[in-house]
């Protein structure tokens, strides 16, 4: 048995209509079979132009969710481009939900530009210091040439590049500290209006999808569909086999970590989880530095290390000394590891203004020392933390765009297959999750984070 429901939903805007603004016109095609596996909605999603002319090309950026407030419940929808204007979202469990659009494919264009144009327009700076002397220059992974000459800070184990103008008065080892500067970017006219979506949610009724829970849990444990995990009752669940645990007291957290050493090493969003664990346990201690770290956190009595430290260049930050100024893999070089050293890391967030090649080029060292890491000590847990939408504004779009992080996403997934590592997989868990999207996702959503984390720490013994 088939049904088959047409709706289609204007979007209106109290905006003065451009011809920036495009229209989601959302087709609902439900197909149910019901009480048999495999069980799908499918929403068909046609782009429209505000006249109602169909959008012929694809590329958008559309992202689908359902969720069950009652239940707790939620998860996320794979969105296919069928490169044509048309897209279609497959949901597995049949919540109430809704599509929204983040970035119309003309945005895209603008982003593409923007990396493959001004790939420096984040900006960063270095202290130079000697003496009475102190002079300030602008650092990046590639300067434009000029007439100056550079300082050339590539590091000799992993080939990452960096440079700095050269300062005029002092050389270049008189680099003291690194820090961010401005974000400047030149758009064009208009562009910016690109990025100013009105009404860019369109909910999908739940009362139409009215169905026997039972069945939906069924369907999506034994057809998974590609995703990694579901909400229910607002704990995440995963479908890759690692059942997680709720470790909801110190006490659960000391006996799981009880004897280990845990690296953290990467973004803010790493940061997060290391501020939770000092949060939960006893006996921690933190560095001055609130931002940067770096952080160690010791439990003596459980015999608990845990470190966290940020990542290298190019780190968005206050000024940070160059000599904590690492490379993961370099850290990881360092890392004797055994059963209990766990090494996590997540590494995303200040990549999206980059080409492609940056970030690849990054993974691809850290790759090598995670198999080298493995190598010396195969029984090490490594964990990776994946990035996760976050709130855009105009800024936030132009230095790190969801789309950005996507496609970084992919690569980082990529990289890393096949080797024994964990995900978490922060970007389904805050798309599913229907707490606002934010770059560091608020505290429900972490606290699933770490039990997923917890769980492969310490998995539940079979047999
Ligand atoms: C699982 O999903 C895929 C893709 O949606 C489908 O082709 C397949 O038939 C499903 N398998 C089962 C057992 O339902
Ligand atoms: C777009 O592509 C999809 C998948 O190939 C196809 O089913 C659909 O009919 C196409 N739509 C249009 C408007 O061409
Ligand atoms: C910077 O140094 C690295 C490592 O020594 C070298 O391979 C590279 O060619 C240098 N780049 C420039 C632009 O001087
Ligand atoms: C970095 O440089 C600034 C400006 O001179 C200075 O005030 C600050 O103390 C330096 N920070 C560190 C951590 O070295």
């Amino acid at each position: 048995m088939s049904s088959f429901f047409k709706i289609i939903l204007l979007n209106h805007s109290s905006k003065a209509m451009s011809d920036f603004q495009w229209l989601i016109f959302i087709e609902f095609l439900f197909i149910i079979t019901f009480w048999h596996v495999g069980d799908k909605l499918k929403v068909l999603i046609k782009m429209c132009d505000f006249q109602g002319h169909p959008k012929k090309s694809g590329g958008d950026v559309l992202f689908a969710r359902l969720h069950n407030p009652t239940l707790g419940a939620g998860v996320a929808g794979k969105v296919e481009d069928h490169l044509n204007g048309t897209y279609s979202a497959v949901f597995s469990l049949l919540w109430e939900g809704s599509v929204t659009l983040v970035h119309p494919s003309e945005a895209v264009t603008v982003l593409r530009r923007l990396n493959s144009e001004q790939p420096d327009r984040v900006k960063f700076q270095s202290i130079f210091y000697s003496g009475s002397i102190s002079e300030t220059t602008i650092c990046n992974v590639f300067l434009r040439s000029t007439e100056q000459p550079l300082c050339n800070y590539t590091d000799l184990h992993t080939g990452e590049p960096w440079f700095c103008f050269k300062p005029k008065n002092l050389n270049c080892d008189t680099r003291i500290n690194h820090s961010k500067r401005e974000v400047k970017q030149n758009l064009k006219a208009n562009e910016e209006k690109l990025f100013q979506l009105s009404c860019n949610e369109v909910m999908l009724l739940a009362s139409l999808f009215v169905i026997s829970l039972n069945c939906c849990f069924e369907t999506i444990k034994h057809n998974c569909s590609g995703l990694s995990g579901y909400y229910y009752k607002d704990e995440w669940q995963t479908l890759s086999g690692t059942k997680v645990q709720q470790f909801n007291t110190p006490s659960a957290i000391t006996q799981c970590l009880k004897g280990k050493v845990v690296h953290l090493y990467g973004d803010s969003t790493i940061r997060q989880w290391f501020e939770y664990f000092n949060g939960a346990l006893p006996g921690s201690c933190l560095s001055d530095h609130k931002q940067n770290g770096p952080f160690m956190a010791m439990d003596i009595p459980n015999n608990i290390l845990m470190t966290f430290r940020c990542h290298g260049p190019p780190f968005r930050c206050h000024p940070v000394p160059i000599s904590e100024l690492r490379y993961i893999a370099n850290e990881l070089d360092s890392v004797i590891g055994g059963t209990n050293t766990v090494v996590i890391f997540g590494i995303w967030a200040h990549f999206g203004s980059y080409p492609m090649e940056v970030y690849i080029r990054r993974l691809q060292s850290i790759r090598r020392a995670v198999i080298r890491l493995l190598n010396r000590s195969p029984g090490t847990v490594v964990i990776i933390r994946t990035a996760n939408p976050k709130a855009l504004t105009l800024f936030e779009s132009l230095a790190n765009s969801d789309w950005y992080s996507l496609q970084n996403d992919k690569v980082l997934r990529a990289i890393f297959k096949g080797l024994n590592v964990h995900l978490v997989d922060a970007w389904e868990m805050v798309l599913a999750h229907h707490l606002p999207h934010n770059l560091h996702p608020q505290p429900p959503i972490i606290k699933n984070m770490i039990n997923v984390l917890l769980s492969y720490i310490c998995p539940i013994k079979s047999g």
